[in-house]
């Protein structure tokens, strides 16, 4: 019964959410959930009591009001949701990642908890929604470019994510970040990941490109410094063992999005002691499925997963329509957070890093990490949609 009464509570609170387009319009939206266009896709948030159109405000603003309201709510429930989860069959690792996150990860006093998945070599707890920063973070630094990335960087923590994913070869990435985390005071309340490719060309490359890392992100650590796409690995892993044991960042992995890429990758994965790695897979890319998930799981070794949308391939389907009611009633109302579900709920996989400079998509894709999470059979059928 009390499982019900989550899934009940959760889509009585979505029935009145709200959307913000990208100049911070918000207005009420009665229901539905689909996706109209690229540039006007619904976002799972609160419509504010009172203010049914709120108007133009900064985009970031507005967001960050309409999350708030949403958190506040989350907040107060919390309890009973945790509750409920524990109870619901096949959940309760789920409701215990949540409690755990709940005692520890919440930042705000508003913000709700995201479900939370240990690092399997240490314990600590990450929320399963990141960002990712690759080209949307490349920008020239116009305030005009610049404020709705703030938003994101502002919001993620407080909204309960952590994870913020980069590299040096994303242009101007990490500097942006570095500046934006500098002027918000907040680089304790992320998780920094971020990754060297230079290592192709000798370790002393590859530690020059670390040492840039650090500079242009203004910190002294990183949080995951990831060797990407195999270039130098077994050369600069040494580098990357002697960065950690000296706190220059706090785990070690590796990276790629190339399935020919894999064969090497599971080598090195079998015969090397990694924190992480990432890889990409997403509810219609799922090679990742069949050899590199569970030896992550067997090795002991946290997942993040980039590409989650395909860089937008998965919206490409059902661009128009409402996601199904059944999944409306798993508190899932676009096609966004269908796909990160669906990512975030593989037991192998840790964090999810959509690339988001949007505050609307920041909303939208963080609404994926609370629960409930989709069980096996639920996530076959979100799979075969795709099919
Ligand atoms: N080898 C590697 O290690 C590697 C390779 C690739 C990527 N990565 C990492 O993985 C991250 C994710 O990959 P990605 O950014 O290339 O692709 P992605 O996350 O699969 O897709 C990003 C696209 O989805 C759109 N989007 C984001 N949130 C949305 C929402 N809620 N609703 C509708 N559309 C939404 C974005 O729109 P807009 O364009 O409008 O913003 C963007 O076009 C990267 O940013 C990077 O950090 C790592």
């Amino acid at each position: 019964m009390l499982a019900w009464w989550v899934t009940l509570a959760q889509s009585a609170e979505l029935s009145d959410f709200a959307t913000v387009d990208s100049s911070g319009l918000v207005s009420r939206n009665g229901g539905g959930g689909g996706m109209s266009d690229k540039e006007h896709q619904p976002v799972s948030c609160k419509a504010v009591p009172g203010e049914d159109v709120i108007g133009h405000l900064d985009a970031g603003v507005a967001a960050s009001r309409v999350a708030q309201q949403l958190a506040r709510r989350r907040f107060l429930g919390q309890g009973a949701v945790v509750a409920g989860l524990a109870s619901w069959p096949g959940l309760s690792a789920w409701a215990s990642a949540t409690e755990a996150s709940s005692a520890g990860a919440s930042v705000s006093g508003l913000s709700g908890p995201l479900v939370a998945k240990p690092i399997p070599s240490s314990g600590e707890l990450l929320p399963v929604i990141g960002i990712g920063t690759a080209r949307r973070f490349d920008v020239a630094s116009t305030e005009e470019e610049l404020a709705p990335l703030r938003t994101v960087l502002r919001e993620l923590p407080i909204l309960g994510g952590r994870v913020v994913d980069t590299a040096p070869s994303y242009g101007n990435a990490e500097t942006v970040i570095g500046e934006l985390m500098q002027a918000l005071g907040n680089r304790d309340q992320l998780f920094l990941a971020t990754k060297v490719g230079a290592g192709r060309s000798g370790v002393e490359a590859g530690i020059a490109e670390m040492q840039g890392s650090l500079k242009r992100l203004r910190t002294d650590h990183v949080d995951l410094m990831m060797v990407h796409n195999l270039a130098g690995i077994r050369e600069m892993l040494p580098v990357l063992r002697q960065w950690k044991a000296e706190g220059r960042t706090r785990y070690i992995g590796m990276s790629t999005s190339f399935e020919r890429q894999y064969d090497d990758f599971v080598t090195v994965m079998e015969s090397e002691v990694l924190d992480f790695i990432q890889v990409d897979y997403a509810i219609d890319n799922r090679s990742a499925e069949k050899r590199i998930l569970p030896l992550a799981q067997d090795r002991g070794m946290a997942v993040l997963t980039n590409l989650p949308f395909g860089r937008g391939r998965v919206f490409k389907q059902f661009q128009g329509q409402p996601v199904a009611p059944w999944a409306q009633e798993l508190g899932i109302q676009t096609w966004a957070q269908l796909a990160l579900k669906y990512v975030v709920s593989n037991p192998a996989v840790t964090v999810a890093i959509p690339g988001t400079a949007r505050p609307q998509y920041l909303v939208d894709n963080l609404g994926a990490g609370h629960p409930p999470m989709p069980d096996e059979r639920t996530r076959a059928r979100m799979a075969a949609l795709f099919e």
